[in-house]
């Protein structure tokens, strides 16, 4: 049995590899070219940012945010503040974990040092601080009197635990005195584009602000198919403007119209209304609601019971074989939606009617980030397994302010790519045809040569069909005939040119139809006119 290579890619991440990145690419030239088209400009946001603008924007509590993050260790880059943060690592590794009275005055020395480091760069706003990090140090300078005290203390047990004691105590206050601000890889972008709103000042430009996005995300999940560590979305948002159904109405059609393009079947979009928090919509429905669970809850899952109390609504999305009777007769939001929110919601499904927009109310699709409000939608697609879902958005209204900027209306969706290709692959897989995308990167045109006069018209040639945009294969070595053809057709390639002596004395080249073995004789002009023609 071979040996597992020395690396390998991180589990939930992996290679994206030809052939299958030629669909990737095209499936993202056509989503450039369908986005604008409804007057979308690409952005292209960092893919860290500050672990705040996700806790704030998609919400502390939620799966993604208090689970799935991945943080970054990052130092600061003044030299002295890069000391600090040494030791806060040697602490955090465990470098100290126990120490003998001689090492004790190291330790505490250090820890002074630290100190004292941290105020000055503190002054010098080279970390970052607020309040609680001012109380924290507060705090680990009345400690550290604490261990110099052990000094004169005999070494005994009792003087290990309280050694340990302080320096477990150390690494929490110190890790949270965030030497840098804290950041993370993104897990989703809606909240970054509206940091880049707010920061680019784009409320002053025309509005509403139409953007979209591709690129990878990050989430700590159980990888499975379908789910990866590392995943691509292809997301738009729309920001400022009115909150006007047709807005809602017109994004989905975009995306509808991206997915027939690429060819993506068997989707289905579910939509829904969750209102808008105020006593009178949401917050009634989701107090009715807890009401309700707390009558059933004995006969719910650990999970489900839990998120009575943290976040009711997320019990809807439960897939429990068990619980689906019991969810099924719970209230529903349409009922308790406020009047604005119920006509906003009406007016969208009008307005998807009147496109030709063709979906299904789930009065259950809560989604999973804490932004959203009014309307809400997925798509599932065909061949996906569990992890069906290659698309969610919806309208978050309220987010640009909270993240600090002024009132403005939001919409929009994001598209996991991988999903979206894997269904794809299973489509044309299924029907054994091509995707109307198409895949195919086998050469065109394979040049078998022979002589290094050959080799010379070969290369001249070679640049000439690939200038005019042919797939050209052109072997770096010489290859016996028979091997030459042998390779053309292990690489998926329609012709062999054929270029030995007599083909370049007479100027005339013999090309092979692969496919049917049809050979015929043309000059390099009349070759690059019957590629053409093709
Ligand atoms: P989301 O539902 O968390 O929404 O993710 C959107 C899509 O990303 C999912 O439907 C799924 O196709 C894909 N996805 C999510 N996690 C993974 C994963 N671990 N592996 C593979 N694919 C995954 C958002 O991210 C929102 N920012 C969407 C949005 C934009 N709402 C308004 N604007």
């Amino acid at each position: 049995m071979a040996s597992k290579p020395k690396f390998q890619a991180i589990r939930g991440t992996r290679d994206l590899l030809p052939p299958d990145t030629a669909l990737w690419n095209r499936v993202e030239q056509t989503a450039h070219e369908v986005f604008s088209t409804y007057g979308f400009g690409e952005i292209r946001p960092p893919i860290f940012e500050a672990t705040e603008l996700f806790a704030r924007g998609v919400g502390g509590d939620t799966d993604i945010v208090s689970k799935e993050m991945y943080r970054l260790e990052d130092l600061p880059e003044d030299q002295s503040a890069r000391d600090l943060a040494y030791l806060q690592l040697m602490i955090h590794s465990g470098s100290v974990s126990s120490a003998y009275p001689d090492q004790l005055a190291e330790f505490v020395g250090r820890v002074q040092r630290f100190i004292e480091g941290y105020k000055v760069a503190r002054q010098r706003e080279l970390v970052y601080h607020t309040d609680s990090t001012d109380r924290r140090l507060q705090y680990i300078e009345s400690h550290l009197e604490g261990l110099s005290a052990l000094q004169n203390e005999p070494y005994d047990a009792k003087y290990q635990n309280k050694f340990d004691e302080t320096v477990n105590y150390f690494k929490v206050e110190i890790r949270d005195l965030g030497l840098t601000e804290p950041k993370v890889l993104r897990p989703e972008a809606t909240a970054s584009v509206c940091r880049a709103y707010i920061e680019h000042n784009m409320q002053q430009m025309p509005q509403p602000v139409k953007l979209y996005y591709m690129g990878p995300m990050f989430r700590r999940e159980r990888p499975q198919k379908g789910r990866y560590r590392q995943f691509y979305q292809i997301g738009a948002e729309i920001l400022g403007g009115p909150d006007a159904p047709a807005i809602d109405a017109e994004l989905i059609e975009m995306l509808m119209t991206f997915f027939d393009k690429c060819g993506l079947q068997g989707s289905e979009l579910s939509i829904n209304s969750i209102g808008h928090a105020a006593d009178n919509c949401r917050r009634g429905y989701v107090a009715k609601l807890r009401e309700e669970l707390l009558k059933v809850k004995d006969k719910l899952g650990a999970d489900s019971q839990r998120r009575i109390e943290t976040n009711p609504l997320r019990v809807l999305d439960s897939k429990l074989e068990h619980e689906q009777p019991i969810i099924a007769a719970l209230p529903r939001i349409a009922d308790y939606l406020c009047d604005e929110c119920k006509t906003h919601y009406a007016a969208v499904k009008r307005d998807l009617d009147l496109r030709g927009v063709q979906y299904r109310e789930n009065w259950r699709l809560v989604r999973g980030l804490d932004y959203y409000m009014r309307t809400t939608f997925e798509i599932t697609a065909q061949g996906l397994g569990s992890q069906n879902a290659v698309c969610g958005g919806g309208r978050y209204d309220g987010l640009v302010e909270l993240l600090g900027g002024p009132p403005t209306k939001g919409i929009g969706f994001a598209i996991g790519e991988d999903r979206l290709i894997l269904s794809l692959q299973e489509t044309i897989r299924a029907s054994g045809s091509d995707s109307p995308l198409g895949t195919s990167h086998s050469p065109l045109l394979f040049i078998a040569w022979m002589g290094d006069e050959a080799y010379a018209a070969a290369v001249r040639a070679a640049k000439n069909l690939r200038n005019a945009g042919f797939r050209v294969e052109l072997p770096a070595t010489e290859l016996k005939f028979g091997k030459a053809l042998e390779r053309a057709s292990k690489l998926g390639s329609r012709f062999a040119l054929i270029l030995g002596d007599n083909e370049v004395q007479s100027g005339e080249w013999t090309l092979k139809n692969l496919a049917t073995s049809e050979q015929q004789k043309l000059s390099e002009q009349a070759l690059l006119e019957y590629l053409r023609s093709l």
